[in-house]
Formats: structure tokens, sequence, C-alpha cells
């Protein structure tokens, strides 16, 4: 194996995202038949599933030993991380020490990159030089926001998203539910919703929701690879799906029409209209109640014709009903209020705000900060990944400008929001929006090579980052896209 240096001292030519610390040893190891012994059945196969995936034989008896062992004393010197993890690499064997199932996974991640690299882009031998990497993120929350309403991706998709996230150690998965165009996950409570409103998406393509059934098996399927999904019920705006099933939410009492445009910001609730408590407590409490992570996100963006003080109200009612209902809240940057010092505090404090517009005053989140709001950061001229690339790329908006590869790595989530202390913020995630995003080829190729720099972004500590290195790693790791036929995006920033 052959290293790069950056500023911060070797870092492999292989790993995305940068780890730690990496030492180069003595010896190389041939994986081509690999035995997993791992603590649990669970974390044995999906161990075997990624070295399957990398090209490995995996078996139960005879081959290399791949050694998962629970270790609080792994990773990288003072991390308290319960994500972290050593990876060592003998001629003999490899071994991945962590506390917990999160850090062995990670450990497999790196060695799954690292035998790609030695495979290279014909398929040659499975060999890994001896190391030891100890690693740990920078951040607790790294994930991927996908809007599944102006087009729909349904579970076999999504299972695929999430296997691309973790393969970048994300552990999130954001799922933007509702909207003016469609409403996508059975709400057993309302069932008119997707009765109603499931089945269109933009430009009249076909829409679909998830059942509580395979809402259920997806989060399972997340959780096993320790990525939580965060439900998003967008409210008091993007509304349009839910006006179009309940007429008695609106003031007129008449169901809206369907909606398959691109508009944003026309639709709203009305906080006083009898039917808007109920609805939105039967909501979020199935909601909060079929989730098996600890968060509910509200949205609460774009709410473009309500006045202020009924904005607030909205706010204020949906972290209570989500805290009454056992989660923590998360709503888009909207819900810290206006910059105006005699508004009244929204936020409560644990609440999560997601930044994403660049263009307001940062007052109102220092404030909401102040109060105890934690911030991801998805700046959108950097993270919003529907953005196109060039203004030549055929897919994606341009509303933020264009955010090619170096715009989405060269960047410091501390840096984001002006007098926002570095202890509020809690992560970063990339995010789609999939108004021009018809399939699974189409979301990839948006997707990647960027969302490997943002999972950097919120994993490796800037003294890990390095633009050359990252050059190379990313070439490295296309082997593998090719290899398994996922789509990418061939910027000219990259030599592939
Ligand atoms: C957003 O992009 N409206 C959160």
């Amino acid at each position: 194996m052959t290293t790069v240096s950056s500023g911060a001292g070797v870092v492999a030519d292989a790993v995305i995202p940068a780890p730690v610390d990496l030492e180069p040893g003595e010896g190389v190891l041939d994986l081509t038949t690999v035995t997993i012994e791992a603590p649990d059945d669970v974390t044995a196969r999906l161990a075997g599933e990624l070295l399957a995936a990398a090209g490995a034989a995996v078996g139960p008896h005879d081959g290399v030993p791949v050694v998962l062992t629970p270790d609080p004393a792994a990773g990288p010197a003072g991390s308290e991380s319960p994500e972290r993890y050593t990876l060592t690499v003998t001629a003999d064997g490899a071994t991945v020490a962590a506390p917990g199932r999160a850090g062995l996974l990670h450990g497999v991640r790196t060695l799954r990159q690292l035998v790609n690299a030695g495979r290279g882009e014909a398929g040659g031998a499975l060999e890994v030089g001896a190391v030891v990497v100890r690693d740990a993120p920078r951040y607790p929350w790294r994930g991927l926001s996908l809007d599944v309403v102006r087009h729909w991706f349904g579970p076999a998709d999504l299972r695929a998203v999430v296997d691309l996230v973790g393969s970048y150690k994300m552990n999130r998965l954001h799922l933007h539910l509702s909207d003016d165009q469609g409403w996508r996950l059975d709400i057993p409570s309302r069932p008119a919703l997707t009765k109603l409103s499931s089945e269109g998406a933009v430009s009249g393509a076909k829409g679909g929701f998830l059942s509580a059934d395979e809402y259920r098996e997806l989060q399972e399927y997340a959780a096993e690879r320790e990525i939580v999904i965060v439900p998003e019920i967008d409210v008091p705006g993007h509304i349009n799906a839910a006006t179009h099933a309940y007429g008695e939410l609106m003031p007129s009492g008449e169901a809206t029409d369907s909606y398959d445009g691109i508009e944003v910001g026309f639709s709203k609730l009305s906080f006083d209209l009898p039917a808007t408590e109920p609805f939105l407590r039967d909501v979020f409490t199935d909601v909060a109640r079929m989730t098996l992570g600890p968060w509910v996100h509200f949205g609460g963006d774009e709410v473009l014709t309500m006045q202020a003080d009924e904005f607030g109200r909205f706010v204020v009612l949906c972290q209570e009903l989500i805290a009454e209902a056992g989660k923590t809240a998360v709503a888009w940057q909207e819900a810290a209020g206006p910059a105006d010092d005699d508004a009244p505090d929204l936020v409560r404090p644990g609440t999560l705000l997601q930044y994403w517009d660049m263009r307001p005053d940062p007052a109102p989140f220092v404030r909401a900060a102040q109060v105890g709001a934690r911030f991801v950061l998805s700046p959108a001229d950097r993270a919003y990944l529907d953005m196109k690339y060039t203004p030549e790329h055929p897919l994606g908006q341009q509303w933020a400008g264009f955010v090619e590869l170096r715009d989405s790595y060269d960047w410091d989530p501390a840096a984001v929001i002006d007098g926002l202390p570095e202890s509020a913020v809690e992560g970063v995630s990339a995010a789609v929006w999939t108004e021009t995003l018809l399939t699974r080829d189409d979301l990839f190729s948006m997707l990647l090579p960027r969302l490997a720099a943002v999972a950097e972004t919120a994993w490796s500590r800037p003294e890990a980052k390095d633009w050359a290195s990252f050059r190379v790693r990313v070439a490295v790791e296309a082997a593998a896209w090719r290899r398994d036929g996922a789509p990418y995006h061939p910027t000219p920033q990259i030599d592939w």
C-alpha cells in the first residue's frame, strides 16, 4: 500500500473519511478467503457482507482470521466517542477493536477500502499492507437528508442509500416524508393521507409510500448498520398533501387540489382552526410511536405567507407534541424565529436546528444556541447535493450556486455560522432534493462523489483533511463504484 502525506502526517491513500491516525507496518495480509469472528451473529453477517463486497470469499473455516472484539480501550488516545475503533492488520490477520458495534463496523469499512485500494481497477489480489488505524469521528451527527416526495424512492432504493451512507461512516438518514406533492408514510390514525395523497409526484411521476411495516423494516435494516432513520413531517408549510386529504385543515373547509409542480411556500396550516392541533397530535404521536430512533423532524422551513406570531405557536406546539411522545425535535433553521431582540425564544434546550440557507442574519441561531439548541449543518452552497456541479450539468438546481466536489470538501463546520460556538455543533448533513432526480442512477450521480466529501468534512478533523490527498483517495474508491455499477459524476477535478 502506498501512502500520501498530508500536513498532519500520513493518510492512507484509500480511506474516506481520513482517519485520525494511521501507522503503516511491515508485511502484507492476503484476504482472499476470510473467516470472521464477531461478538454476535448480526455483526459477523454485516462484516462478512462488507468484505464479500470487496471480493473476499467469506467462510466459516480456514480463512484468514478477521476478529472483531469489544474493547473499551480501543480508538485514539482520549477519544470518548462510542464510534471509536482500532483496526490492526498484520501478515497473519486483522483485528478490529471497538467499544460497540458502530466502531466494529467502521473498522471493517476501513478494511474494505484498504482491500479495494489493493485490488485496483482490474480487480487484482486482495492484499492489504500491515497497518494500525486508530480512529473516531469529529461530530456525532453525520448524515444525509433525502427528499422522497418530489420523486419517490422506495424500500429497495432506500436500502441502497443506507448502505452508501454507511460506507462513508455516516450514521443518520433523514427522510423528508411529506410535502406539497405527496405524503410518503402511512399514518394509522390518519389513513386519508396516504390513501388520497401518496400517488402523485413532480410532473405527474408515479408516487408511493412506506407502509408501517416497510418503515419498520427499513429502520431495522439501518439500525443493524448503526444508522438511525430520522423521519420528517414538514409543517406548517409544505403541507398541500395534507390539505388535499383533509379539507378541515383549510379555513374554507375545502380540500385543496393535488399539486405536481415545484414551487414552494404557497401552502400552510392555520393554527386557530379546530382541526389543526388534533391533526398535528395524531400525526406526530403516530410517527413517534413508529420510529425506533430518538428524533422526529417537524420541518418548519419556507412558510412564506404566515405571520411570525402564528409560526412561533406552531414551533412551540410541535416541540411539545414531539417531547410528549418521547422524542427530541429537529427542525429547519427557520424554527429559531426572527432576528428580533424582543421576540420570544421558540426553541427548547436540546432541539436540533438544521441550518441550510446561508442568506439570513445569524443572530437568531446564536441566540437559539444560548437557549440550548444544537445545530446540524447543511449549508446549501456546500452540502446541498441537488445543486448542479456546473452550469452545464443536466440534473439539479442552482439557486445556491454550483457545487463542485471541492466546494463540498473545502469547508469547516465550526466556521459556518458566525458567532456560533463549536460546542453547539452536533454535526453535518448532506441534503438532496429530488425535483429533477427521477431514478436511482440520477440520485447516485448527484451523491457520488460529493457525499464522500461531506462525509469526510463531518468525520475528519481539519488537520486530517487535505484536498490533494482526498483527490487521490476518491479516484481509488471509484474503482469500487465502477465494479459495483454505482453511477457517479466524473468531475474533471479528479484524475479518474
Ligand atoms: C429547504 O431546503 N427548504 C430546507
